[in-house]
């Protein structure tokens, strides 16, 4: 019971990040009948989409949301006061996890030479690139080792959202209210915001004592 109270946040983020899991996975006729086959489930899409771009949808969208929600992080720390590192490892490794499955789904699909296609596809694929850094290194062992330098490789996650939103865009999926929510977020980090907001919060909080 301790260890729940301990590390509920983390073991909400694991839930969540797993649940999509389900509806991927009824997307995929499992054939063990001649070794293991595995193949797509005719007609699961739904709004006029075909069963692979469901499972595009699927885990592009969770890419996403896990990104946009990481990097809202540094700027809910500043507006409220208030973080837990081993949410945002959790939340950073989902992110990278619903990445490389919709890469792997896409390859397993279209075959990897197709990434190479549209510009589109490369910009998520320099994304994808970018990011196995970032999630080897998103330990505390790492964090120790690289120092000042860990800041630097983790500020690679800006050009990350970016690549990633101009796939999006480009495919015409929904991105603005990504893009919106990012982009607040970083009008938020700016130093003279930064300092303004904690300025505001450490004052209210002196006048409450
Ligand atoms: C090599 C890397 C990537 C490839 C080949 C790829 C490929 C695709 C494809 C084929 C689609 C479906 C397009 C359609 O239905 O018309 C798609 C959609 C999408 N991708 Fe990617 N992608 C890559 C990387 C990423 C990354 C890094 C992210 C974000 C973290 C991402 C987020 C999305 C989103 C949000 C959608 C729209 C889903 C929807 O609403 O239908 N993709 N991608």
């Amino acid at each position: 019971m301790a260890f729940i109270k301990r590390n509920y946040g983390w073991i909400i983020v694991v839930i969540l990040a797993c649940l999509p899991l389900i509806p991927l996975l009824n997307m995929l006729q499992i054939d063990f009948s001649n070794g293991i086959s595995v193949s797509l489930t005719e007609s699961a899409g739904n709004n006029g989409r075909t069963t692979a771009e469901m499972m595009y949808h699927v885990s592009g969208e969770f890419a996403i949301r896990w990104m946009t929600a990481v990097l809202t992080l540094t700027p809910w720390f500043i507006l409220f006061g208030t973080t837990n590192l081993f949410v945002r490892q959790a939340m950073g490794i989902a992110t990278a996890v619903w990445s490389f499955l919709h890469f792997i789904i896409f390859v397993w699909i279209e075959g990897f030479l197709e990434t190479f296609t549209e510009v589109n596809y490369i910009a998520g694929f320099i994304a994808v690139l970018i990011i196995i850094p970032l999630f080897l290194t998103s330990n505390r062992k790492s964090m120790k080792r690289l120092k000042t330098n860990w800041k630097k490789l983790q500020s690679f996650s800006y050009a990350v959202i970016f690549l990633s939103l101009l796939h999006v865009a480009i495919l015409e999926k929904t991105w603005l209210i990504y893009a919106l929510i990012v982009g607040i977020g970083f009008i938020v980090r700016l130093p003279f915001v930064k300092e303004r907001i904690i300025a505001f919060r450490n004052k209210r909080s002196a006048s409450n004592f």
